[in-house]
């Protein structure tokens, strides 16, 4: 029987070692929540890296990790200490990353990275051949395995192959200056079917493929010698019972049964009167507009001070990428901004921001988002962003308020929000303003339209829609080869 080969730089599960035991915990990030619900329900296994280097694992542990993903229908990918440095955070997260968020100034041109690059694509590439069968249908996700789709053709010529951005992909005149701008569009073009979160990202891309490769494109499609490659835009969703039902069984706690956190945001309601929370949640990651969201709330407290001790925010930052620098520093810049302004502001029995630097358990992140009534998510640039769509659909009550940055892939499908440009500090403190005074009918009203839409396009819906344009694609593909 044919299955989907899903295959992504990280696997939905993380092994580490503690005491010669092995630990598995879920991975955090859009990727791997979103497509986990699709690859549990299905038919697929999954290829990809565990997050330990062939040097951290004894050998006598070496199959255990095989077989831990292998529960999960997962096949775990080893990749050395100088593949990791090389190619993930070397050209993935120095390189790519950069530049397709628009940090030109962050991105390294370094031949080295670009080395390790196609090595390790050319890794995952052999891996996905070795468990491929005539009928299965690959699908290769996100920047870090750009050159896979072609790679893949290379050894199964006839395979299915559908490729997913998860991140922007920036404008001709940015992607550009890249180095090796050609081979990276050769390689994504092995692929029958290319999907992007936006209709943006799908022009940007299709105008880079005919400027720089001159390659005919009509409307969506591709045409190469030998194929047609269609590119198309597939808005990511989640998996919206999941965050639905967590809710509804979160209200249905005692209060003995409340988490520690839970226990401390209540407190924190009942002492204040008309206390409101404002709750935002990332990777530490610079593109995500933390250290601007912290100065626009800075700029809402000077601006608006009879807020102060009636509002706080509450900040979750996971922990990400701390071997290249740039994250190193940003972690620096939010410790001090943190500081200075909880040291500018608070009183005897107040502090303005509550700062999580950590992973926090699935049941955490469901106590902040129904404990908070606004939240604020201010990215300078995100492919997506599904913590804005989470956090609509666990306000179960139809009450709360999602500010949200236009930079931001989901700004597109979530219009009812509050959309603000997050170097606007005057707009965003604005927004702040107005989302404490949004009377609670309007806010059910925004909600509910939001709800609706989120529920049907979950992240159910968008990997069945990508499968049946790959499908088709496919089909279209073999009649254009027959003629
Ligand atoms: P990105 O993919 O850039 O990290 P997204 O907002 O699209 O950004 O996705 C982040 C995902 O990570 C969300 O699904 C969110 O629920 C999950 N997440 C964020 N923080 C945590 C955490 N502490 N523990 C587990 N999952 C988390
Ligand atoms: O969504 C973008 C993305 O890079 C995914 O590919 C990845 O799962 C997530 O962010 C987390 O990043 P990393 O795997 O580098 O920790």
């Amino acid at each position: 029987m044919s299955k989907t080969i899903i295959i992504s730089n990280r696997l939905p599960l993380q092994i580490s070692i503690e005491d010669d035991k092995l630990e598995v915990t879920p991975s955090v990030g859009g990727l791997a929540t979103g497509l986990k619900s699709f690859h549990k329900d299905g038919d697929s296994i999954w290829i990809g890296w565990p997050g330990l280097t062939k040097e951290e694992i004894p050998e006598n542990l070496l199959e255990k990790v095989q077989s831990e993903a292998k529960k999960e229908n997962c096949v775990a990918v080893n990749l050395t200490s100088d593949e990791i440095d090389g190619f993930y955070y070397g050209f993935s997260n120095r390189t790519i990353w950069p530049l397709f968020h628009y940090f030109m100034q962050y991105t390294e041109s370094e031949d080295e990275y670009w080395q390790y690059y196609k090595q390790v694509n050319q890794k995952y590439a052999d891996e996905i051949i070795k468990h491929y069968e005539e009928g299965d249908v690959i699908w290769v996700h996100d920047y870090q395995l750009l050159l896979v789709p072609n790679m893949i053709r290379e050894q199964a010529p006839e395979a299915t192959i559908g490729f997913f951005n998860h991140i922007p992909f920036p404008s001709y005149e940015v992607f550009r200056t890249l180095p090796w701008r050609d081979e990276v569009l050769k390689g994504v073009l092995g692929a029958d079917l290319i999907g992007f979160h936006t209709y943006d990202y799908e022009r940007h891309f299709l105008s880079s493929v005919s400027r720089i490769l001159r390659y005919q494109v009509d409307f969506n499609e591709v045409t190469l010698p030998d194929r047609i490659v269609k590119v198309d835009s597939f808005p990511m969703g989640i998996d919206y019972k999941k965050f639905e039902d967590a809710a509804l069984e979160h209200f249905k706690n005692t209060e003995k049964e409340q988490s520690e956190l839970q226990q401390r945001l209540d407190h924190h309601l009942n002492a204040t009167p008309n206390a409101k929370m404002i709750l935002s949640i990332d990777r530490l990651d610079y593109t995500k507009g933390i250290a601007h969201r912290i100065r626009a709330f800075e700029y809402f407290l000077d601006k608006n001070p009879e807020y102060i001790e009636k509002v706080r925010l509450v900040m979750l930052a996971v922990p990400s990428r701390s071997n290249v620098p740039q994250y190193r520093r940003l972690k620096r810049e939010i410790d001090e901004l943190v500081g200075r302004i909880n040291g500018k502001f608070s009183t005897v029995s107040w502090t303005p921001i509550w700062y999580f630097y950590r992973s926090l358990p699935f049941e955490n992140l469901i106590d902040l988002y129904t404990s908070c009534k606004i939240a604020l998510l201010t990215p300078i640039r995100d492919g997506m962003n599904l913590v804005a769509k989470e956090y609509i659909a666990t306000r179960t009550d139809h009450t709360g308020v999602l500010i949200l940055s236009e930079m931001a892939g989901a700004a597109h499908e979530m219009n009812e929000a509050l959309i603000i440009n997050p170097n606007d500090f005057e707009q965003v403190s604005a927004a702040l303003k107005q989302a404490f005074e949004m009377p609670e009918e309007e806010q059910m009203e925004r909600n509910k339209r939001l709800q609706k839409r989120l529920r049907r396009y979950s992240v159910e819906k968008w990997a069945q829609d990508f499968m049946k344009a790959l499908k088709k694609t496919r089909e279209n593909q073999d009649s254009f080869q027959s003629t």
